[in-house]
């Protein structure tokens, strides 16, 4: 038993995908959660920058003495380097891994594509991991960058003409597949848009989702979860204006925001 919280973060608002999950399949947990909204979107910048970035929040997290951290974006954990990972004083996620063993597991044809942000396909992370897991596995990814940004900015109904229009852009190259990873973790905001533009046959990862599983699966299995005896709850910490993530959060995406949100200046981070 461990009651200390679980660290989440992400570039932006992306991460409260996972959140979401997490709450609803561990109720009794403390969730502490880092969307560097001032310095969003990660996902067309360099390496260098998204692993100090990275590493900059992993350090604010350590600070509020979480019990595990998880990284709720697919720019980060498909480039932070494993001997970042390996130097961890607690156990560390990102949802490549996650992601790809649930479509691994559901993919009859073995034809996989994957979706996210530039800095994620570039890394070839989604890829190899697929290719490891599954050898055979033909894997079609397709960098969209531009669908963060527009999930930042709260164009996210599934009739959004813009959106829409940039998702049917981005999918019109993958052809043939029967499982889309949604390797952004701000997609599954958009999930019933990108399903109508993928069309019937193909079944969607949310990574948001599948990394919550495997959270709980991890926790239990170690041991480590919360007794409930601090009631669980969040508090959010956020690089921008504390009214725009409420808003973004919860009047778009309609995720509910469960605790006090607090502005941090990046430059002291
Ligand atoms: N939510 C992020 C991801 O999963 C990143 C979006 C961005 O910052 O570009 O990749």
């Amino acid at each position: 038993m461990d009651n200390r919280p679980i660290g989440v973060f992400d570039s932006g608002v992306g991460g409260l995908t996972a959140v979401k999950e997490l709450r609803r399949l561990l109720p009794a947990e403390t969730i502490v959660y880092f969307g560097d909204t001032g310095r969003v979107p990660y996902g067309n910048r360099g390496r260098d920058t998204i692993i100090k970035y990275a590493r900059q929040i992993i350090r604010f997290l350590l600070q509020k003495d979480v019990k595990m951290i998880v990284a709720a974006c697919g720019t980060v954990s498909s480039t932070l380097p494993e001997e970042v990972i390996r130097d961890l004083p607690v156990d560390y996620t990102g949802v490549v891994g996650p992601a790809c063993r649930a479509a691994a597991e559901r993919s009859r044809s073995g034809k996989i594509a994957v979706i996210g942000t530039t800095a994620t396909i570039k890394s070839g992370a989604y890829q190899a991991e697929l290719a490891r897991l599954l050898p055979g596995a033909r894997v079609t990814a397709k960098d969209c960058p531009l669908l963060a940004p527009l999930v930042e900015n709260g164009q996210i109904e599934r009739d959004n003409p813009i959106t829409r229009m940039a998702a049917e852009m981005y999918l019109k190259p993958i052809r043939d597949v029967d499982t889309l990873i949604l390797g952004c973790t701000h997609y599954p905001v958009i999930y019933d848009l990108i399903a109508d533009v993928a069309g019937e046959g193909v079944e969607l990862v949310n990574s948001g989702l599948e990394v919550a599983k495997f959270v709980k699966a991890h926790l239990t299995e170690r041991e480590l979860l919360s007794d409930g005896k601090n009631g669980g709850g969040c508090s959010y910490y956020v690089t921008d204006a504390v009214e725009n993530f409420w808003n973004t959060a919860q009047r778009y995406m309609k995720i509910s925001v469960a605790g006090d949100v607090s502005y941090v200046d990046p430059e002291t981070l």
